[in-house]
C-alpha cells in the first residue's frame, strides 16, 4: 500500500463526535515514549503528523487521521491506561472503553512495546483490553534498531509471554529510524481494510 493522503482530521472524546462515513479503523495505543508518533510518522512517511493535536499529559482525547480516504488511524495520546487499570470510571478509562465497545468501524487494535523490554503492567492491561473486547491485535516491538539481532528471537518470546500473546496475533518489530517493518505492517492494514 502506497501511502498518498494522510491528514489529521478532528480529535474526540465521546462517540458522537467520532467521524460518521463509516471508514475502517485501527487504534494505536502505547506508553507515552514507546515510539508511537515516530511510528506513525514513520509509516505515513510525514515528519509531523503525529503532533498536530497533541497536547502531552493533558486533554486526553482520541486523534483521527485520514489514511488515503481509506482507513483511520486513532491515535491515543498522552497515554493513560496506568488509569484505565486502576479503575475503569476514570473518564480516560470511559473514553477508551467506550470507543473499544462500541465503535463498529474498529478493525485492529495496535499496541506498541519498546521491543528492548519486558513489557510492563500497563502494556499487559492494554493487550488484555483488547482481548477482552475481542479485538484483533497488531503488536509492534519499537525500536528495533537499537536492539542486537542475536536478541530478536529472544525479545519477541520475552514480549509474546509476558503478554500471554495470542498466536491469532501478529508481531512486529518496527524501527522508525530505519523503517524497518514498514512494508510488513501496510501489508497487513491493506489486507485487513479489503475483507
Ligand atoms: P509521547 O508522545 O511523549 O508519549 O512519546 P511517543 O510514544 O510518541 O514517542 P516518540 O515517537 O516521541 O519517541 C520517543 C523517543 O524515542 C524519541 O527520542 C525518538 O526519537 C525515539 N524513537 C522512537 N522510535 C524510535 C526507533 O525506532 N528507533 C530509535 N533509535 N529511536 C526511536
Ligand atoms: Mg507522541
Amino acid at each position: 500500500m502506497q501511502i498518498n493522503k494522510a491528514e489529521y482530521v478532528k480529535s474526540c472524546v465521546r462517540a458522537e463526535h467520532y467521524p460518521t462515513d463509516g471508514l475502517p479503523e485501527m487504534i494505536f495505543a502505547g506508553r507515552s515514549n514507546v515510539g508511537k508518533s515516530s511510528f506513525i510518522n514513520s509509516l505515513t512517511n510525514r515528519k509531523q503528523l503525529a503532533r498536530v493535536s497533541s497536547r502531552p499529559g493533558k486533554t486526553q482525547t482520541l486523534n483521527f487521521y485520514n489514511i488515503n480516504d481509506m482507513m483511520y488511524l486513532v491515535d491515543v495520546p498522552g497515554y493513560g491506561y496506568a488509569k484505565v487499570n486502576r479503575s475503569l470510571k476514570e473518564s480516560f478509562g470511559r473514553m477508551i472503553e467506550e470507543y473499544l465497545v462500541e465503535r463498529d468501524e474498529l478493525i485492529l487494535g495496535v499496541l506498541l512495546v519498546d521491543y528492548r523490554h519486558k513489557p510492563t503492567q500497563e502494556d499487559i492491561a492494554m493487550y488484555s483490553l483488547y482481548k477482552y473486547y475481542e479485538i484483533p491485535t497488531l503488536v509492534i516491538g519499537t525500536k528495533k534498531d537499537k536492539v542486537n539481532r542475536s536478541q530478536h528471537k529472544k525479545q519477541e518470546k520475552l514480549i509474546k509471554e509476558t503478554l500471554d500473546f495470542d498466536e491469532n496475533d501478529v508481531f512486529v518489530a518496527y524501527s522508525s529510524e530505519t523503517h524497518e517493518g514498514r512494508e510488513e505492517v501496510l501489508e497487513i492494514f491493506e489486507d485487513l481494510i479489503k475483507q
